[in-house]
């Protein structure tokens, strides 16, 4: 896969681990607990947004659950650089994004909402010719992004997501400058 993006003169630029709680245990193997993002460019990255993610509390009692070695006063009051590692985006498969009725799970719109904060600005296109459950496209609609998308196998749920009956949003907290 690499080398095929290489061959299209894709640039590597990040490996994303999304840490995932909920997976099955993999006989002889390590307990398998990220899936990957890949980020690829064509070239430099067109838009490249910084994003500062909240600094972490503590949801049962509000206090924070580092001291940053200690240099938590030099810290910027926006947050901290976003990094390779996303360990606080809620799993794919929660029960709640189950149903009989549905054949794909909605990813959560976080994954979404950072990805296309971080590469795009208001206006610009996206394009996600793998459309699932729709999730991306969802994402562009509330963020005011153009996108163009397909699906090789259904097309209903997507657009029952976008008229209206599932979009199911996760709250992002995260801090995009420029
Ligand atoms: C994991 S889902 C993608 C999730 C999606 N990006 C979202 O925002 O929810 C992958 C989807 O790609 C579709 N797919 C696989 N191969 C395809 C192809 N050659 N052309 C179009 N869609 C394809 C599958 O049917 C599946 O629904």
């Amino acid at each position: 896969m690499g080398a095929y993006l290489t061959s299209l003169g894709m640039e590597f630029r990040h490996w994303i681990a999304v840490e995932i709680s909920a997976c099955l245990p993999i006989p002889g193997r390590l307990h398998p607990s990220h899936y990957s993002l890949l980020y690829y460019t064509k070239g430099k990255a067109k838009t490249f947004r910084r994003i500062r993610t909240p600094i972490q509390t503590c949801r049962h009692c509000g206090g924070e659950v580092k001291d940053y070695g200690g240099h938590r006063d030099a810290m910027n009051p926006k947050g901290v650089n976003l990094k390779d590692v996303w360990s606080d985006i809620p799993p794919v498969r929660h029960w709640k994004f189950k149903s009989r009725d549905r054949r794909a799970n909605a990813l959560s719109t976080k994954i979404l909402d950072r990805v296309v904060e971080m590469s795009t600005c208001p206006g610009e296109l996206v394009l996600d010719p793998f459309g699932g459950s729709g999730t991306t496209y969802a994402v562009c609609e509330q963020k005011s992004r153009r996108w163009l998308g397909m699906e090789i196998d259904f097309a209903a749920e997507i657009v029952e997501r976008l008229e209206g009956g599932g979009i199911l949003n996760h709250k992002n907290d995260d801090y995009v400058e420029g």
